[in-house]
């Protein structure tokens, strides 16, 4: 019987936080908030309003497999359109009333006694605290959501606009301006080409660490295939199950296989040669093989390079920003209207005061040297947190699977909490990490690593299917339960026989296939 009583918690309204609150409700609980500081759902596709934003991922695969649409426009889709389908999903499952805008979690305190988190939150609007309790946090928060601006001396005196490709102001007027884009990821390589054909622009791209550049996968839909997708059975679901295997397809190719790796840098360097003009390609060409940082796939960056109105710099250069421009090594003064920073965003420090049994997570985090967590998802010390896009998860959402397997227990009363054990904790990270040093992201600095050059606290050395593989079943002895029927969470409680567990393992690879 599930509780009324036991309530959870979740930390953000974007696709993870609403993919929580869908298999909540999907199990038949109900007693749930989500804590969204903004006053809008959508996270990362609600904040980056940067002209040219889009999906680099196939949209038929980067959406709920529970809310398919069969009527994108692109085939990596952009922001706004991503934005919209998430307020829609929203809609379709009833998830608006669970949902507290403009609600911005300050901390969360773990109580041993009481068995819950007491959490401190802020209005936004008036500043006002409250507190409120839950059982259960589900943290999604986004790892790619606080902007990380230049650490250029200076930068503060400049007299213009400064803005951040995730702070971006749609209502400034480029038209006529001199604009200055810092940093080359995949946020200012989507920005420059568009900003580039604004009326009277003068763009000046600054490149410090030169990234690979692949052609990009966006075209429109023609409205035939639009057409089959709406009418044909099972269609966009077939679609979506074939992107899925290019994708893992691509794992191999480019992070496990050398040979083909080679082959794609071979490929990739010619793209890029042929494609931009030939002045460029010492600010261009990278020292670290393809996969080290996340590919930035070309919507027109390396083609705007030959415009007239286009000018790329070395971004090493710059030694400081003064009221009027960019002052670069060489003392030349380059004068600018606006600075447009696609500098990133803070990925190794926890947002909010998360206090559980000893310490805080920060503290947890600054004693691991960065973000370390069991499946990406449980922390020890910490009972009944629970993060989504958590550590080194960087592969989707399959950590729903597991946090399912926990919240389902405590909702049903059968026990107060889970804590993953130290040990547990200890084993997986070393195992992950000694899996990651055999691969390509430790040949370079990305923001996947902690300071951009310390542990990788990111990726998880698998594919997909591979991360799901690891959290479709809990190992009950890598947790503490404390409760009523905790004896029953324990691998010799359950006693499952091997035949049950091919079936059930059967059963879940049939809905997984479905499913996905
Ligand atoms: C420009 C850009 C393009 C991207 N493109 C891709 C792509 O093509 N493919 C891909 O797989 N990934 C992509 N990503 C990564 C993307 O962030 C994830 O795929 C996914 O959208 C993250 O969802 P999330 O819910 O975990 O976090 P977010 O979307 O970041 O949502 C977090 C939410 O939590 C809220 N929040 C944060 N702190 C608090 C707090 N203290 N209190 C209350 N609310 C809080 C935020 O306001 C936000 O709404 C991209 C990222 C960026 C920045
Ligand atoms: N769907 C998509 O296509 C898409 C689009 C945008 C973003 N994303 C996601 O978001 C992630 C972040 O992308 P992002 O482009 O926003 O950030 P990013 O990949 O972290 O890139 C930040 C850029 O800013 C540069 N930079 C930082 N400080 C600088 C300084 N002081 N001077 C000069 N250059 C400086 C960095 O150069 P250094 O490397 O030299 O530090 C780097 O080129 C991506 O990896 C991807 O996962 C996806």
């Amino acid at each position: 019987m599930h509780s009324k009583n036991r309530s959870v918690v979740i930390v953000g309204a974007g696709f993870g936080g609403i993919a929580a609150a869908i298999a909540l409700k999907k199990h038949g609980y109900e007693n749930f908030m989500i804590l969204e500081k903004a006053f809008d759902v959508g996270g990362t596709w609600r904040e980056n309003k940067y002209p040219g934003c889009t999906s680099d991922v196939s949209i038929h695969y980067y959406s709920l497999s529970t809310d398919l649409k069969d009527d994108w426009d692109h085939t990596c889709e952009f922001a706004y359109n991503i934005h919209a389908y998430t307020k829609d999903i929203v809609a379709k499952n009833n998830l608006t009333s669970h949902i507290l805008f403009g609600v911005k979690v300050i901390s969360a305190t773990w109580d041993a006694t009481s068995q819950s988190y007491t959490i401190t939150t802020e209005d936004v609007r008036s500043q006002k605290l409250s507190v409120l309790e839950a059982n259960i946090v589900i943290s999604a928060h986004g790892i790619l959501h606080v902007p990380r601006y230049p650490n250029i001396p200076g930068l503060n005196d400049f007299s213009g606009p400064i803005m951040h490709t995730a702070k971006w102001d749609t209502n400034l007027d480029l038209r006529g301006k001199k604009i200055a884009v810092i940093g080359n990821g995949g946020s200012a390589c989507q920005l420059v080409p568009y900003v580039a054909k604004t009326e009277g622009v003068q763009l000046t791209h600054f490149v410090r660490t030169r990234n690979w550049i692949l052609p990009a996968m966006v075209a429109p839909i023609h409205r035939y295939w639009k057409w089959a997708f709406r009418h044909i059975p099972f269609l966009t679901r077939l679609f979506r199950w074939t992107m899925f295997w290019v994708f893992e397809a691509s794992f191999y190719l480019i992070f496990k296989m050398a040979t083909t790796r080679a082959f794609l840098m071979k490929a990739g360097k010619k793209f890029m040669n042929d494609t931009a003009p030939k002045k460029y390609r010492g600010l261009l060409e990278p020292s670290f093989p393809l996969g080290c940082r996340r590919i930035v796939f070309d919507s027109g960056y390396l083609a705007s390079l030959h415009r007239p109105n286009v000018d790329l710099k070395e971004g090493g250069d710059i030694v400081s920003v003064d009221s009027t421009g960019i002052i670069m090594k060489t003392g030349e003064k380059l004068p600018f209207d606006v600075i447009a920073c696609g500098t990133g965003f803070v990925t190794d420090k926890f947002p909010y005061h998360l206090r559980g049994r000893e310490s805080t997570i920060q503290e947890f985090y600054d004693k691991h040297d960065g973000p370390l967590a069991y499946l990406g998802t449980t922390v020890p010390g910490f009972p009944n947190f629970f993060m989504i896009n958590g550590p080194n998860t960087a592969t989707g959402y399959t950590s729903l699977l597991h946090i399912m397997q926990l919240v389902k227990p405590i909702l049903d009363n059968e026990v107060t909490s889970f804590e993953v054990t130290p040990k547990a904790n200890d084993d997986y990270n070393k195992g992950l990490q000694s899996k990651l040093n055999d691969m390509v992201f430790s040949f370079c600095s990305s923001w996947y690593r902690a300071g951009h050059n310390g542990r990788n606290v990111s990726i998880f050395p698998g594919s997909a299917l591979q991360f799901w593989w690891a959290c479709r079943k809990i190992d009950w002895s890598h947790y503490v339960a404390v409760g009523p029927n905790a004896a029953k969470f324990s691998n010799s409680g359950l006693g499952f026989v091997p035949i049950l567990s091919a079936v059930v393992l059967s059963a879940s690879m049939l809905w997984w296939t479905l499913g996905n």
